[in-house]
């Protein structure tokens, strides 16, 4: 089986990958830093921790691990946090990456599947969304991740590496079939977030309802995580039949506002969300919605949560666990 190398295994989304792929027989290490990420979540997987910016120690563990491809997720995603420290986000997620590309180059090996994100379109046009819409970041999180996309252009063409960029709309869920969970530290993601307040009855804050759209939240294109982890071995497959580098949304193409989150978390909790109304986030668009026919039918990606009760039950079975 593939021999694949996963950095940011112990974080969220990479972590439900790993797993995925391990169960389904690809030889899976994992580098992670454990600076997010959670010990908890590479029980059992050969784990190396270490920093990407160490180029020496990783190009080591690329040599003696005889990879057939990379999966790199090991980044900072907090995009309020890339605006009081951009540095913090060059650093770790740029830097990590270049890193990470020389350490490959150095190594031999020419597969990679890119973690990036939909903060890369800034505040779109017109959605929903297509891979040629304008690149148009507006945090430091969103360009960390486009300078990385831009120099996997050139790494196709002068390097023969082979990359599968996929642009992550807004990753949520549970595995329902691992204790795997979404763990961030400080938590800003809104199924967390509600879910939590359900659990304690702090009120969560809703960023803003005078939008332009139909209640007036914003609305996201919710994918759960499992099928989220789908697309990456989907991608790593690609990569691995010789394919030609992609760029790739990963979303389902479908928006959902705040409230309607919120109505879903009720339905599925039979609980009411306490909530106020506060002013708007910085930097948050009105309507982020992927089109993601082009993973769909270059890849067979299909979604099997289409439906925001489905993808919030599975947050809930894992937030009710952790609340025992
Ligand atoms: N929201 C609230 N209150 C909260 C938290 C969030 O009203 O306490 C709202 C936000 O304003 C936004 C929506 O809920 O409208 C979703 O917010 P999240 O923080 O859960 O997610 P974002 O859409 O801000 O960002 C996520 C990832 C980014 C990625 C983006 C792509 O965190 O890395 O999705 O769509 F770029």
């Amino acid at each position: 089986m593939p021999r694949i190398l996963v950095t940011g295994g112990a974080g969220y989304i990479g972590s439900h990958t790993a797993h995925l792929l391990r169960r389904r027989g690809y030889e899976t290490t994992i580098v992670d830093d454990l600076s997010r990420g959670h010990a908890h979540n590479v029980e059992g997987f050969p784990f190396h921790r270490l920093n990407l910016r160490d180029t020496a120690a990783l190009t080591a563990i690329l040599r003696e691990g005889s990879f057939d491809a990379v999966i790199h997720f090991a980044a900072f995603i907090a995009v309020g946090e890339s605006a009081q420290a951009p540095e913090l986000y060059f650093l770790n997620n740029t830097g990590g990456s270049f890193s990470l590309l020389e350490a490959m180059a150095t190594a031999g090996i020419n597969r990679l599947v890119f973690s990036s994100t939909a903060a890369v379109y800034g505040t779109p046009e017109s959605t929903p969304i297509p891979e040629d819409a304008r690149i148009a970041p507006v945090s430091p999180y969103g360009e960390s991740k486009v300078m990385v996309e831009r120099a996997l252009e050139w790494m196709d063409r002068y390097r023969g590496l082979r990359s599968v960029v996929l642009r992550y709309f807004n990753a949520c869920g549970a595995d329902p079939e691992s204790p795997l969970g979404e763990e961030h530290d400080p938590e800003t993601h809104l199924i967390p977030l509600l879910l939590r307040a359900v659990l304690t009855s702090e009120p969560v804050t809703i960023f803003g309802e005078d939008y332009p759209t139909d209640d007036g939240t914003c609305i996201r294109d919710y994918i759960h995580v499992r099928d989220l982890a789908e697309a990456h071995i989907l991608a790593v497959d690609h990569l691995l039949r010789g394919g030609a580098s992609k760029v790739y949304n990963a979303g389902v193409g479908q928006g959902y506002s705040v409230k309607e989150v919120i109505r879903a978390v009720e339905g599925v909790t039979g609980r009411s969300v306490p909530f106020r109304v506060g002013p708007r986030r910085e930097g948050d668009p009105p309507a982020l919605v992927a089109s993601s026919t082009r993973l769909q039918t270059e890849l067979g990606w299909k979604p099997k949560y289409t439906s925001l009760a489905a993808i919030v039950e599975t947050a809930w079975r894992f937030a009710s666990r952790q609340a025992r």
